[in-house]
């Protein structure tokens, strides 16, 4: 029967254990729960911080660090993004974990609250300046053409490559139009760009909740995973908004009924041709007829039965959820994010206990493009 040979060798040998198989090759055989893992996680970074981590402890005698968790987790997700054989990602290991000088990790250190905030004076005078260059100055300060067609070519011709979205847009096989070269670092722009600090900052929520409730934290380390990370995904939604314009007028019915400024009650909305309209993920996330009456406070818990809602709404990817949005222009990265978040979780809770740093730290929810964590000392 099915199984019975793996039982047996389990039984007999262990977790681990090589064998010979048609021609003398050797096999790896594991259930090893720590091997498969690793096995099984091409893009898996947290390992490489949990490592570092231990030898900044190691540094300290042992004594609990303060760390700036928010540099680790975008190196750890800038890395995974790169790495790996997965479909979102680029097969190209940036290495900016392994502390390596990396002029693309260096640019996407921060790159949302630099782009709101902290302009310098060079930086105001360069944008300035950008717009009236003519565009072959602006493509060489982008990119060095040399080595990204000698790249390309060795992936078309299926020389390099596998099966990370760089080598499957390039590839012929799996592009039956051509696409150019402009078009192809866009779209790799675009993936990096809004793949990288989404994540990175949903982690960081993810780890300033766990500072915050110590008891879940041990929870967590027994139990499985999915419900803080649906919760932080609510709580948290990195993008807090969207926008869209209205194609054509409309009326649209109200799932429940409103009171307007002058009292009256209101069962639809009207939505004008060429009308801009917002939907806010964030509030959406925290409503309290579709979570609850505790939508506002950070309850992992919810998730434990029926999806964590009251009503099921239809919408979103993933439990009613608006924070990958909703329909054909929702987040195409969201299953790899439920991964990326699985695995650093599963490196770092079991080794690390988190804890807010010492003082009156107030950290508020800054609205920088995402919704980005930031410190204030009181
Ligand atoms: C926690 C992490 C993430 C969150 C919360 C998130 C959220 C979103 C949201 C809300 C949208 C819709 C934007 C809008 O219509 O206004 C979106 C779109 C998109 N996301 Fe994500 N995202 C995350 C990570 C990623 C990752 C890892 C990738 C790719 C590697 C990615 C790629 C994209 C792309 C390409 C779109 C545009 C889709 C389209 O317009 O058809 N995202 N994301």
């Amino acid at each position: 029967m099915l199984g019975d040979a793996d039982f047996s060798w389990m039984r007999n040998y262990g977790t681990a254990l090589y064998m010979r198989g048609p021609f003398g090759r050797l096999f790896l055989f594991t259930v090893d729960p720590r091997v498969i893992q690793r096995l099984l996680s091409a893009f898996e970074k947290g390992h490489l911080a949990v490592a570092k981590w231990r030898d900044i402890i190691a540094q300290n005698g042992g004594i609990p660090v303060v760390l700036n968790v928010h540099s680790w987790l975008a190196r750890i997700t800038l890395d995974a993004i790169g790495a790996g054989n997965y479909q979102m990602s680029m097969d190209y290991d940036l290495g900016s974990l392994q502390g390596n000088e990396n002029e693309l990790a260096k640019v996407y250190e921060n790159l949302f609250a630099h782009a709101h905030y902290n302009w310098g004076d060079a930086d105001i005078v360069f944008l300035d300046v950008v717009g009236y260059l003519p565009e072959w100055i602006i493509d060489l300060l982008r990119n060095s053409p040399d080595k990204r067609s000698k790249q390309m070519s060795l992936l078309a011709a299926g020389k390099e490559g596998g099966k990370d979205i760089m080598s499957l847009l390039v590839s012929a096989k799996h592009w039956s139009a051509t696409i150019s070269t402009e078009d192809l670092v866009a779209q790799l722009t675009t993936l990096l760009l809004a793949g990288h600090e989404t994540m990175a900052s949903t982690m960081n929520w993810l780890f300033y909740e766990l500072s915050r409730h110590p008891d879940i934290q041990i929870k967590l380390r027994k139990e499985i995973i999915a419900r803080i990370r649906r919760e932080v995904l609510r709580y948290h939604p990195i993008q807090a908004r969207t926008t869209r314009t209205a194609g054509q007028g409309d009326i649209i019915l109200l799932s429940e009924a409103q009171k307007t400024t002058d009292g009256k009650t209101i069962t639809e909305v009207a939505v004008e041709k060429e009308q801009r309209t917002i939907v806010s993920f964030d509030a959406y996330n925290r409503l309290t007829s579709i979570w609850g009456e505790d939508a506002h406070v950070w309850n992992p818990e919810r998730f434990l039965n029926d999806n964590g809602t009251k009503t099921k709404t239809g919408l979103g990817v993933l439990s009613n959820l608006l924070t990958f949005s909703s329909g054909e222009r929702s987040c195409i990265g969201w299953r790899f994010v439920i991964l990326e978040m699985q695995s650093t979780l599963c490196a770092l809770i079991p080794n690390f206990k988190f804890s807010s740093p010492p003082g009156n730290v107030v950290i508020f929810r800054v609205a920088s493009g995402l919704m980005l964590p930031m410190d204030v000392f009181l």
